[in-house]
């Protein structure tokens, strides 16, 4: 499925940094990453709270703006050979500079010149701004002041991800509040590990997307509610799987919520995390739910209409 054209919305980018990449980045440094990867050299991780620990020790090698341009470069390139034509990253200043404003434009600076570059040749791409839910709404005010101060041009999306046990979502409103305020677009983490509930709480928020909100599928009355505002969800079946949300493809719900009137999207979360990739993403749709090439311009069409970027790049993309 790499020659179908694809949009992807829900990609974290230190998620989407490949072992090797990490390791190489350790050496150079000569930081010590025990219990990161596993004797095959994969990423070593057996539940959700492991994963977040393993992933910010594998962050925790990336330390300058020019460690961030490097990777942003490998992972744009790796969309260009998914098919992928535009992507929004999850990007933190919390790891960007410890939420300092000063840095985070350092990282920014660096950044936006490979994006730039990317672009020109045919990967388009923007930042969503990410707070981290379990580093609590004082870091998350910082991660928003960030955010407003240099909406515009690459950035041009606020979010949340982390652990969605801890707290509210609506403990975040201040946040989400300034972003909305300079101009952002909006999406939260939530009904990933939580229950319908949680995505009440996200939709308080005034988000017109959610990341995962596939437990919805436990509530009719969500769903309805999702499918009658058009709230999108940026759902990535292969991270739920590998996660052990859902024990396989076949009892993932992203066919009965697309039935059932909800937009959806496809996305690959943390890639090399999940052994996963875009086109891994739709071989594996296609097979379990019989996804053609229609549903794929469907789910594509959607992500444009959703996606964080000027009606003249929509245009394009479309
Ligand atoms: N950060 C990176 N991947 C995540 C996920 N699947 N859920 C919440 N936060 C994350
Ligand atoms: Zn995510």
């Amino acid at each position: 499925m790499k020659d179908i054209k694809k949009t992807e919305l829900h990609l974290h980018l230190e998620g989407a940094a490949m072992p090797a990449f990490i390791r190489g980045l350790a050496a150079e440094k000569r930081a010590d990453l025990t219990g990161v990867f596993d004797e095959r050299g994969h990423y070593a991780y057996k539940d959700f709270n492991e994963f977040l620990s393993v992933y910010e020790a594998a962050t925790s090698v990336l330390k300058t703006p020019q460690d961030y341009a490097r990777l942003l470069q490998s992972v744009l390139e790796e969309c260009g050979e998914q098919g992928v034509i535009y992507a929004e990253l999850f990007v933190s200043p919390e790891f960007c500079g410890g939420g300092d404003l000063a840095a985070w434009r350092d990282y920014l600076a660096a950044m936006t010149e490979v994006a730039d570059k990317m672009r020109a040749q045919g990967v388009d791409s923007r930042a969503i701004v990410t707070l981290i839910r379990h580093f609590g709404a004082e870091r998350g005010r910082k991660t928003a002041i960030c955010a407003a101060e240099t909406a515009g041009n690459w950035v041009t999306g606020f979010g949340m991800g982390g652990a969605e046990a801890m707290g509210k979502a609506t403990d975040f409103a201040w946040s989400y509040d300034a972003a909305r305020e300079a101009g952002l677009g909006l999406t939260c983490h939530a009904g990933e590990w939580g229950g319908p509930a949680s995505i009440r709480e996200a939709l308080e928020l005034g988000v017109s997307r959610i990341g995962h909100g596939v437990q919805a599928i436990d509530d009719p009355a969500l769903v309805d509610d999702l499918a009658e505002r058009g709230i999108v969800l940026e759902v990535c079946p292969g991270s739920n799987v590998a996660l052990g949300v859902y024990p396989d493809w076949a009892s993932h719900p992203i066919a009965r919520l697309r039935d059932a009137g909800v937009k959806v999207t496809v996305s690959t979360d943390d890639p090399p995390f999940f052994h996963t990739t875009m086109s891994h993403e739709y071989d594996r749709l296609a097979d379990v739910f019989g996804w053609g090439e229609a549903d794929f311009d469907e789910i594509n069409l959607t992500g444009i209409d959703a996606a964080f970027c000027d009606e003249a790049t929509k245009a394009r993309l479309r």
